[in-house]
This record gives C-alpha cells, structure tokens and sequence, in this order.
C-alpha cells in the first residue's frame, strides 16, 4: 500500500464510526442548497451529490439515497433519481420552522450512513410596515414607530429612511429589541417637510411602508408645565387662580392647554372649556367653584393647533377656596 493509500483506508474508516453531522471533515456528498430559507407553506427540494470516491468504496449509487428529517425516514415517493450520482428529495408545504435535513446511503446491505446534513428554516417575508409616525419629545430625538406587521419567524431588520430637501440623512437600524421604533441620532430641525419611510428586510424579501411626509415641528410633545400653584381670593371665595411654568418649547411654538379640576376626594375630572385655554399662557382663573372647598387640579399642554402630542400630565396641585363672606348668610 502506498501512504496514500493507507491514508484514504484511515480516512475512510474514520469516517465511518463518526458517521454523524458536522463531525465528518471530508464528507461523502453535499446538498444544495447548503443553508436554506424557505417560506412557510411552500415546496421545497435539496439534491443531494454523492462523490464518486464514496460511491467507489460504498459501492453505492443515487439509488441507495435515504433521506432523512431528524430520525423520521422520508418516504421514496418523495425522491427523484437525477442521475448517478444524485438525488432529490421534495418537502410539500413545509410548516415546521426549523427541519434538520439529512441525507444518507444505505452501505453494506444495510448499514445508514450519514453523507451530509443541512438545516432547513422556514418563515415568512415581511409585511409592509403600517401606522408609521413620528414624536418628537421636547429636547429629545425623533422617535418613529411603526406597525410590523405578522410575525415572520425570522430575523427581520427594520430601518428608518429620513429625509429632507437639502439632507439625507443616516438610516436608523432598529434594536433587536424594539424592532418597532427608532430613534434618529440628529436633532430636531423645525420648519422643513421631512420625508419617513421604513424598510423591513428578511431572507425571503424586502418592502417598504408608505413614505409619510411632515415638518417635525408639528410632531412634538411639549415637556410638562411645572410648579403648578393654586392661590385663593379673598375677595372671591368662588375662584382660585393657578399658575405654571411653561416648558422651553414655547419660544419656538405657541400652546394651548387642558385643565382638569375635582374636588378633593371626587373620582372623575372636569375640564375647563378647551376655548379658554385656547393660547399660550402661564396662570388661569378658574371660577364658579363652591366656598371653603378643596380642589385638585392638573395641567398638560400641547401645540395650539392640536398637531403633535399632548405632554403628560403635570402633577397635581391643590387649594382651598376662601371662606364665603359672613355678610351672605
Ligand atoms: C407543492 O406540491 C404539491 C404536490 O406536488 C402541489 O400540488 C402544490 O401545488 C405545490 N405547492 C406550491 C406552492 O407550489
Ligand atoms: C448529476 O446531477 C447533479 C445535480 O444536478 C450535478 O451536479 C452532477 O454534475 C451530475 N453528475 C453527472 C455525472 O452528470
Ligand atoms: C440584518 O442586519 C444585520 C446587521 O446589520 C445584517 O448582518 C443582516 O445580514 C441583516 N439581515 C437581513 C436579512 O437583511
Ligand atoms: C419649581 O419647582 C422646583 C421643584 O419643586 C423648584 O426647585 C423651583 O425653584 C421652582 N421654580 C420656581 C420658579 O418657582
């Protein structure tokens, strides 16, 4: 024997009694394709190639081709002989998410041996993204968020596309863990029509939501108006004035505002007419309350067209109303 030939015998008798997936260095065959996407509910074929070396020493041929699906034998009906040296196997309409495919040659009379393996995952292209908008919280970064549409069982990537008429800017990837919102990392520019579209990619395609079109200006949600205080009259026991600091965003939009009131210990809100609240301001009368009584009030405001958002809502503030004038009773 030359070492050659020793070498192939060794080589050969390795193989045989480590017969299994991945262990084998110089496999007796191949299947294409090698790492498979397919689509849920589809057909699907894997041809497997012997080498004519194995089929030499084996003494084999495509006809003794057993596939194989985990432990579970696939029928013959299933195979196409291609030529001598390969075969074909047809999954139809395949549902399970992750198939280990293997392909084998009966040896020997009996004895299965494992020619190659492959991992067949199967899922669902994209959905055109939905509902996309945009917030831009007040000193934050523009946030887009998006509907994804039905579950894929593959990993998808989604990117926000943003643009204005002099600026393209960067595509912003999502997170693996928030695959429906993206924070841009560009500040805010106010006044421009900016253009938003998302892509949503996987391995068996690529689609693109419908561009929406807005300035930023009108996406934002103002900060909280702060420090609200109530103080009473003693001139009027039926009014109580309140008073707050406006956030920064009012030197670039003009607000309107929502006030809500109850007196202390009630469960539902009322609300000052939206009308008299209508314009950027920093204190509020509230009147035709009852004397001697205490009421909860709260504030939020937003830009005063009623585009963007509301910002949350400021914390609570209380007072009492002054006691009613002896002189009435
Ligand atoms: C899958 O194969 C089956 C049987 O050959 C056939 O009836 C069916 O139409 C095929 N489905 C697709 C999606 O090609
Ligand atoms: C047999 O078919 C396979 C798959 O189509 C091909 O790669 C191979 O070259 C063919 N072999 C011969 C000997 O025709
Ligand atoms: C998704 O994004 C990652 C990281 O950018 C990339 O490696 C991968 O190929 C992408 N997958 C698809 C299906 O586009
Ligand atoms: C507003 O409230 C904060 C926290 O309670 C306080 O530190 C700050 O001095 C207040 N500002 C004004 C102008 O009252």
């Amino acid at each position: 024997m030359s070492v050659l030939q020793t070498w192939l015998v060794q080589a050969l008798f390795i193989f045989l009694i480590t017969g299994s997936i991945g262990v084998l260095l110089d496999p007796c065959g191949r299947i294409n394709p090698e790492s498979p996407v397919v689509q849920l509910g589809s057909n699907f074929t894997a041809v497997c190639v012997l080498k004519e070396r194995c089929m030499d020493y084996f003494h084999v041929n495509a006809n003794f081709i057993v596939w194989k699906m985990g432990h579970f034998t696939i029928p013959k009906e299933q195979y196409t002989i291609i030529n001598r040296t390969a075969a074909s196997v047809t999954l139809t309409d395949v549902t399970s998410l992750n198939i280990q495919l293997t392909c084998n040659i009966l040896t020997f009379g009996q004895i299965e041996q494992n020619v190659y393996g492959i991992t067949l995952i199967s899922g669902l292209p994209p959905e055109k993204p939905k509902n996309l908008n945009c917030i831009v919280n007040e000193g934050k970064k523009m946030m887009c968020y998006w509907d994804p549409g039905r579950e894929t069982y593959l990993e998808t990537n989604f990117t926000l596309k943003s643009e204005w008429a002099t600026e393209k800017f960067a595509d912003c990837k999502t997170k693996r863990d928030t695959p429906t919102s993206c924070t841009v990392d560009y500040s805010p520019v106010y006044f421009v029509n900016m253009e938003v579209w998302v892509e949503a990619a996987n391995a068996l395609g690529k689609v693109t939501s419908d561009h929406i079109n807005f300035d930023p200006v009108d996406k934002v949600k103002p900060n909280t108006p702060r420090n609200l205080s109530v103080s009473n009259s003693e001139e009027l026991s039926s009014i109580l004035k309140l008073t707050w600091i406006n956030s920064n965003i009012k030197n670039v939009i003009r607000l309107k505002y929502d006030i809500q009131y109850r007196t202390k210990g009630a469960s539902t809100w009322s609300q000052i007419p939206p009308e008299d609240t209508a314009s950027t301001r920093s204190s509020f009368t509230v009147q035709d309350l009852k004397p001697f009584t205490e009421y909860v009030f709260r504030i939020r405001c937003m830009k005063e067209d009623g585009k963007g958002f509301w910002s949350d809502w400021s914390e609570e503030a209380s007072g009492i109303t002054y006691e009613d004038n002896i002189a009435s009773f």
